[in-house]
């Protein structure tokens, strides 16, 4: 079995040079890692380069709740219950989101190796199945952008997106989840509230503080120690050692100042998607995953940075002003610019 964590986290590359120490090590760390690994040249399933593929793809707090089982040309992506977040994910709707992520860049992975096939939902206990067979090879945009996906949680260029891109990104998706994409100035605003009154609910939470200071990774040989969740870097942080960074977030994680990045974020970003599952189960959250991941390599490949802003997915008893938000809609919500 392989996992991210043994290869390294998902970190933006932002500042990585400068992270002090471990940084130099880190910056190497995150150069071997953000690589689809070269083919080998054997004829049999490249298992080692799927598996390091797919643990590049999304997951909630970087939490890599994977892991990766190989029996002949089938690879079963089993759920890590040990890496549950249950205050802000309590029925493992991002797990299962994370998942299907997972799934797709795998499939995506391998289609880019001249392998085909499918991927399908055993069962929450048992994970998604990959079966895989030999296919005909040729360069695929969304495999090559595999390597080069990240959230990116900087201010955005709000400059709009092209039609031909919009048309893209709103094909990405696929069939089974339904996919809107908001690009108008007033659904915008109507939207950014919604996230902001979610945001406030949770950072007032001291529960979900609690959980989300423990997957923060505060300094650059704290991450390379662990391997997995949120390197405070990649959200404009400075690093620092835990036992003063953990303060330094308790005094700087505020309910207006997030507001206050949540708006300004929101004000410059070209759009938002809101995906919908086909049901509200695990196999529907898995086939979200896949679609977002379709959607974030598309926007990869063609030059576009999104982050997800999924609050009011999460706050779920949250009513918003004018529209209703719950979990029997299973969206997640990014921002694209
Ligand atoms: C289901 C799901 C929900 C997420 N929700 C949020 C979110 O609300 N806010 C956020 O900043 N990132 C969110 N993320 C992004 C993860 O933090 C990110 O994927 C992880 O840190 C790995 O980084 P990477 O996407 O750059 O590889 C979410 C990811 C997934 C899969």
């Amino acid at each position: 079995m392989t996992t991210r964590r043994v290869l390294l986290s998902a970190l933006p590359l932002i500042g990585v040079a400068s992270c002090g120490e471990g940084g130099d090590a880190y910056a190497q760390a995150v150069a071997a890692t953000w690589v689809l690994p070269p083919a080998s040249g054997a004829a049999g399933l490249p298992v080692q380069a799927l598996v390091q593929a797919a643990t590049l793809a999304a997951s909630g707090h970087n939490t890599q709740p994977w892991r990766f089982v190989s029996r002949g040309r089938e690879l079963i992506i089993q759920p890590d219950l040990s890496r549950r977040t249950p205050v802000v994910d309590p029925d493992d709707h991002h797990l299962f989101v994370s998942l299907g992520c997972a799934a797709e860049t795998l499939l995506l992975a391998a289609t880019g190796r001249g392998w085909s096939g499918e991927a399908r939902f055993l069962g929450a206990a048992e994970g998604v199945a990959v079966n895989l067979s030999p296919g005909r090879q040729a360069p695929d945009p969304l495999c090559a952008a595999i390597a080069r996906r990240a959230s990116t949680r900087a201010d955005y260029d709000p400059r709009p997106v092209a039609i031909p891109s919009l048309r893209a990104l709103a094909a990405s998706a696929g069939p089974h989840v339904a996919l809107s994409l908001i690009t108008d100035r007033p659904r915008l605003d109507a939207l950014t509230a919604l996230i902001i009154d979610g945001d406030d609910v949770q950072v007032a939470d001291p529960a979900f503080r609690r959980e989300l200071a423990a997957w923060i990774r505060f300094d650059a040989a704290e991450a390379l120690a662990r391997r997995d969740g949120l390197f405070s870097r990649s959200s404009g942080s400075p690093a620092l050692p835990r036992w003063l960074g953990s303060r330094m977030f308790d005094l700087a994680f505020t309910v207006k100042g997030e507001a206050d990045k949540i708006a300004r974020q929101m004000a410059n970003t070209a759009g938002a998607a809101v995906f919908t599952g086909p049901s509200d189960d695990p196999a529907g959250w898995v086939a979200v995953g896949r679609a977002f991941t379709r959607f974030a390599l598309t926007a990869t490949a063609l030059g576009l940075k999104l982050a997800f802003l999924n609050q009011p997915v999460e706050v779920w008893r949250f009513q918003g002003r004018g529209c209703r938000i719950h979990r029997r809609r299973n969206v997640l919500v990014s921002s694209t610019g």
